[in-house]
Parts: C-alpha cells; sequence; structure tokens
C-alpha cells in the first residue's frame, strides 16, 4: 500500500505503509486519518479489499479539454509520413479543431468533453487541467473559458482552467498583432471575469517566440494569473530557461530541453511537465529525463489530451508510456502524478497526497504493488475512484 509523500513539488519518492492502510474522512470529503488500518478511529464504511494498493487520486496538471472532434485521420497521414508542422500550416491541426469549436454548440462542446472527464475519473484522474486554446479569437477563447468553468463546476473532479492565451497565429493577423490582442484584450478580460487560473502560451518555431511569452508573462503577472509554457517540444528555442526566468510555474514537453535548459530549471522553482503520450504519438524525442532527474528538477507526468497529439485521457496509459518512452520508474511517476501536479496547479495544500486535512482523493488499485501499472498498458489497474470521499460510479 502507498502513499505519495511530502507537500509541494518533491523530486523525492513515495512513501509506503505494508501492510493495510486506513483513511478516514469527514462529510465533507477532507481526511481526518491515515494511517495504519489497525489504528483508523472507525469502522470502514466504504470496504475492506483483500489486496490492493491505495493512492491519492491521480493529478492530470495538462490537459486540451474542452474540444469537440477527433483527427484520427491525421494521425494515418503522420503515418504515412505527412509530419505534425505539414498538417499544421496546411489548415489541419490546431487550425482544424479551432474551426470544429467555433462550428459547434456550446452543448455540442459540452457534451463531447463531459464523457472524457468521466472516463478520466474510471481511470483514476481526480483533479485536472481544462485548457483554452481552440478559440484563436478574444471571443471563441473566452467561450472556451466559460464553457471550461461549466464543466469544472458540473464534473466531481477538482479542475482549474489555463488559458493558452496563445496557441496559433489566428488567420488573418500577424503574431505581433495577435499577442497585442492577448496582452491587451484577452487576458485581462478573462481576469475580470475569473475565467482562467493561469496562462499558458505555446513556444515554438509555427507559434509564438520567447519575446511573445515575455509580454503575455507580463501581462498574466498584472492580471495576478500564474505562467504555464509550452516549452521546447519540436525544436529546442531556450524556452524552458525563460519560463524558469519568467518564474512559470511549469515548463511542459521538453523534448528538446538543453542541458542549459536543465540547469536553469533546476535553479528555479518551475517543475518539468513532461507528456510522454504525446512523445509516443508523434515518435518525437524523449524528454532528457535523466538530466532532470539528476538535476533535482520535480517531474510531473501529465495526458496532454488533445485530439491531435495525443487523444489519451487515462493516467495508467500516461504512466506506462512514461515508463517506456521516458524510463521512469513507478514510484516516480506516482510522485509525479500526484503532489507534483498538484503543485502545478497551485492546489498542493489540498490534494496529491493521502493526509489529514486534505481532500480524500483517492484511487484503488487491483494489485499490490504499484509497478503493476506500467507493467500492463491497456489493462485498466483502477478498481475505485474516491472524489472528496464519494465513490466514483463505474
Ligand atoms: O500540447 N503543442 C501544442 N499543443 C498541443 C497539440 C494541439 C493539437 O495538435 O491540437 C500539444 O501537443
Ligand atoms: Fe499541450
Amino acid at each position: 500500500m502507498a502513499t505519495a509523500a511530502g507537500n509541494g513539488a518533491s523530486a523525492g519518492a513515495a512513501a509506503t505503509i505494508d501492510g493495510g492502510i486506513g483513511v478516514a474522512w469527514h462529510d465533507d470529503g477532507s481526511i481526518v486519518f491515515a494511517g495504519p488500518v489497525d489504528a483508523l478511529p472507525w469502522h470502514p464504511t466504504i470496504g475492506t479489499p483483500e489486496r490492493g494498493c491505495l493512492v491519492p487520486g491521480f493529478v492530470d496538471c495538462h490537459t486540451h479539454l474542452p474540444f469537440v472532434g477527433w483527427r484520427a485521420d491525421e494521425f494515418e497521414a503522420r503515418l504515412r509520413g505527412v509530419s505534425y508542422k505539414e498538417l499544421h500550416g496546411g489548415d489541419g491541426g490546431i487550425f482544424r479543431s479551432a474551426r470544429l469549436f467555433a462550428a459547434a454548440s456550446d452543448d455540442e462542446v459540452l457534451e463531447f468533453s463531459r464523457p472524457l472527464l468521466h472516463e478520466m475519473a474510471t481511470h483514476g484522474t481526480t483533479a485536472l487541467e481544462l485548457k483554452t486554446g481552440y478559440g484563436l479569437s478574444v471571443d471563441q477563447e473566452l467561450r472556451a473559458a466559460r464553457l471550461a468553468r461549466r464543466l469544472a463546476e458540473e464534473a466531481r473532479q477538482t479542475c482549474v482552467v489555463t488559458l493558452l492565451a496563445a496557441h496559433a497565429v489566428p488567420a488573418g493577423m500577424s503574431r505581433q498583432e495577435w499577442v497585442r490582442a492577448a496582452c491587451t484584450e484577452l487576458i485581462p478580460e478573462a481576469g475580470r471575469r475569473r475565467l482562467a487560473d493561469a496562462v499558458d502560451v505555446y513556444v515554438e518555431d509555427i507559434a509564438f517566440s520567447i519575446e511573445d511569452l515575455e509580454a503575455i508573462a507580463t501581462a498574466a503577472a498584472d492580471a495576478a494569473l500564474p505562467l504555464r509554457v509550452h516549452a521546447d517540444q519540436l525544436g529546442d528555442s531556450g524556452t524552458a530557461a525563460a519560463a524558469a526566468r519568467l518564474g512559470a510555474r511549469s515548463a511542459d514537453h521538453l523534448n528538446h530541453c538543453s542541458p542549459e535548459g536543465v540547469s536553469a530549471l533546476a535553479g528555479s522553482a518551475t517543475v518539468a511537465a513532461l507528456l510522454p503520450a504525446s512523445t509516443f504519438f508523434l515518435r518525437g524525442r524523449p524528454a532528457p529525463v535523466r538530466s532532470l532527474r539528476d538535476a533535482g528538477v520535480p517531474i510531473a507526468l501529465a495526458s496532454d489530451a488533445n485530439p491531435g497529439t495525443s487523444p489519451v485521457v487515462s493516467m495508467p496509459e500516461v504512466i506506462a508510456m512514461a515508463a517506456g518512452v521516458y524510463e521512469v520508474p513507478p514510484l516516480e511517476a506516482l510522485t509525479a502524478t500526484t503532489v507534483n501536479p498538484a503543485s502545478v496547479l497551485g492546489l498542493a495544500d489540498r490534494l496529491g497526497t493521502i493526509e489529514p486535512g486534505k481532500r480524500a482523493d483517492l484511487v484503488l488499485l487491483e494489485e499490490t504493488s504499484f509497478a503493476q501499472v506500467p507493467y500492463r498498458p491497456g489493462h485498466d489497474p483502477v478498481v475505485a475512484t474516491i472524489v472528496g470521499g464519494e465513490l466514483v460510479p463505474p
């Protein structure tokens, strides 16, 4: 039986309690006791499974929900040799998802996204990020944030909304024109209306520059919103170091992060959010996990759930890909999918570990060893998910 250790982002491993863990919580879902089962203050009501492993609920700190529609044909085209950048340049990719989003009604977007949130819950995700980014205009981005807030209110999970203020340069606008609109209209308006909890930027040669990132970081700070950054995914642009310098909560992807980028992250409070599923689907270069670990950079693992590069919503699947593609050992993956992403989302004081005062967000796994999760990809290891003390129905 295992619980993740520590408070806030940690580069350390998980602590385990063998021989039976008991967790008790109040009606409001807050934990009052976590420790050896013999010391439980009252009789178990949810159950006493013969075997298994109880871990904190998974926290998915990087998703692109809400969106509407899949892009499996692009996945097939990539397998025939067309590159992600070519699809992006040819009206596909992010632009296609933006067209689908603009053409769909609010209800259609919600009806598409809702079952994915439920699927996440049944696979053990008890808190997650929702991100805009398929709006590509001030009005549509604000609409995406509003729909994300709607989903967050309905969902059993704790959800945090990130405004991906710069994802692709909208047609008919220059990069500079969009960054100006994002900084002077979109971010201030989202801040005023409390539609977002953080701001994100996609820095890439097909998207935005470090200069754009700096402008957006200033606008985010003015709106009192923390920063997240898509960094060095398709090439090394020095963005990991910029994210660290700007005090971003996380630098995400990091496939092409340089040794200088690793050092900069090590000297900062920025968490490395790694997304092995998109690396797997793009057959991309793996992030420098060993260097990050050796430098003591805290690592989070997330799904990057999106219709283009990662149609994956299951954290057990992500943990399996983290093992297969990134060589992340099981208990390190547990820390990277619970306490560390909770800190990326600013939720570490409320969830991410099993301890008194935190929310009873728990996952019961069928085997006693957490290693079973990455060991059997494709097999669902989750017996039960408990969110805020309540069992998620299958
Ligand atoms: O995180 N990198 C940019 N955004 C997404 C992909 C978005 C898409 O293709 O729809 C990502 O991989
Ligand atoms: Fe992403």
